[in-house]
């Protein structure tokens, strides 16, 4: 074998390998994106359809994020919206409580700096941003504890910052809500 057709084997391995590994590569990419596509459609993991704001400055003061406001609340078809805001460095209510098997809808936002709310277990996993309003939506299958923590960092206190969603059986919530207009579990 002469010198010149070592070469030539070597570069014929060699483009032969990055073939191969060039195959993987996309292969990688568009299994991802199928599952992408999988989690985002059967899931419903979507961006909401709209932007709502809301101004930190006055959440207090007035609009659907006073106090009274905050907490679950039956909605006349049926379904549950549950509104909460994150500040530095807790959610209020701490503790959310919602029925199972009930189309829950979350209105959330921020009232200082940016954080995430992430209800573990579920398709909730968005970011709180001063200034807007994250809508989501999920239904509970099963009575639970679902943990709540701020996935943003938000500053000193972000590890301390978590909540908890108290799934509870559907008689159970209704006749809580009864005797309550707005629901939390330390009511
Ligand atoms: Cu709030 Cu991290």
């Amino acid at each position: 074998m002469t010198l010149e057709s070592d070469h030539n084997a070597g570069a014929d391995v060699a483009a032969r390998i990055e073939r191969r590994w060039a195959t993987l590569s996309i292969a990688i990419v568009g299994l991802l994106t199928g599952m992408a596509a999988v989690i985002g459609i059967h899931q419903a993991t979507m961006p909401q359809g709209h932007v709502e704001t809301a101004d930190p400055k006055t959440l207090h003061l007035s609009g659907e994020f006073v106090e009274s406001n905050l907490g679950s609340a039956v909605e006349p078809d049926g379904s549950v919206t549950v509104r909460a805001i994150g500040q530095q460095y807790s959610f209020t209510p701490q503790c959310i409580v919602v029925p199972e098997g009930t189309p829950v809808t979350f209105r959330a936002t921020s009232a200082d700096v940016v954080h995430g709310l992430l209800i573990e277990g579920t398709n909730i996993n968005t970011m709180l941003v001063p200034g807007y309003v994250s809508v989501l939506q999920t239904q509970f299958k099963a009575p639970a504890e679902h943990a709540m923590p701020c996935q943003e960092f938000c500053g000193i206190g972000h590890q301390g910052m978590w909540g908890k969603v108290k799934v509870v059986d559907k008689a159970a919530f209704l006749t809580m809500t009864a005797a309550r207009r707005r629901l939390t579990c330390v009511d």
